[in-house]
């Protein structure tokens, strides 16, 4: 598609003059395309948005959802690296290659004091970490597998409080989201998330439509209220 290769040009483009993409993130990159991983991590443009929230939220303790290599993980610990010493970032990730390759490329990059990957069924390591009662936590990136936004979003409420904030990857799919009578499992999780959302009294949200190598999706900034 001519215009996908034009957002690629324009991402590269970014990249080129104001993305500056820390070396260990961009190994972490091409360790992942190595491992053979499927080429869906966020892109560097997003990464490092990623990041700027983090450091302008103040956020000491973010939770992800779907680590795969560890891509959007190294952005946000970098991050938290730079504002703060007691920082904390867990990621849950079911597939064990890819989180075999995410520990190596959060070893290469020394992070391991940072990050803590748990590995198996996102839900199981939720109903975990609500179990723990440890600290909410401020920031959450939910990107694991789309037809169970609903159900991540159920747990995750439990682990967040007043002025946390949630980002959701995905939740556009090439615009399938407006059709109602979709098949897709996975756009049906993210349908069913964006009403969940819209009806939560204690959630704030947008959404904003990215266009970039990748294709056409987006993210939804979410803040809780109360
Ligand atoms: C898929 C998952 C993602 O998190 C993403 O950013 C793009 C695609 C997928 O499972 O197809
Ligand atoms: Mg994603």
């Amino acid at each position: 598609m001519a215009d996908q290769e034009l957002w690629g040009q324009v991402d590269q483009y970014l990249e080129a003059t104001i993305i500056a993409e820390p070396p260990v993130i961009f190994a972490a990159r091409k360790a992942s395309k190595a491992a053979g991983l499927p080429d869906i991590a966020i892109s560097p443009a997003m990464g490092k948005w990623l990041g700027q929230i983090v450091a302008i939220s103040g956020a000491r303790r973010v939770l992800e959802l779907g680590t795969l290599g560890g891509y959007s993980t190294l952005w946000m610990a970098s991050a938290l690296r730079e504002q703060n010493q007691s920082a904390r970032l867990v990621t849950l990730e079911k597939n064990p290659v890819c989180a075999g390759v995410a520990k190596a490329n959060f070893a290469y990059a020394d992070m391991m004091d940072i990050i803590e990957l748990r590995r198996g069924e996102a839900v199981d390591s939720l109903k975990a970490l609500i179990g723990e009662k440890g600290e909410p936590f401020d920031l959450v990136f939910l990107d694991a597998n789309k037809a169970d936004y609903p159900e991540y979003l159920k747990w995750v409420m439990r682990l967040v409080q007043k002025g946390s904030i949630i980002i959701a990857d995905n939740v556009v799919r090439e615009g399938a989201i407006i059709d109602e009578n979709s098949s897709d499992y996975n756009v049906q999780g993210i349908q069913q998330f964006h009403k969940t959302v819209g009806d939560d009294k204690r959630l704030e949200a947008t959404a904003i439509q990215c266009v970039n190598a990748k294709g056409y999706d987006g993210f939804s900034l979410i803040r809780v209220l109360e």
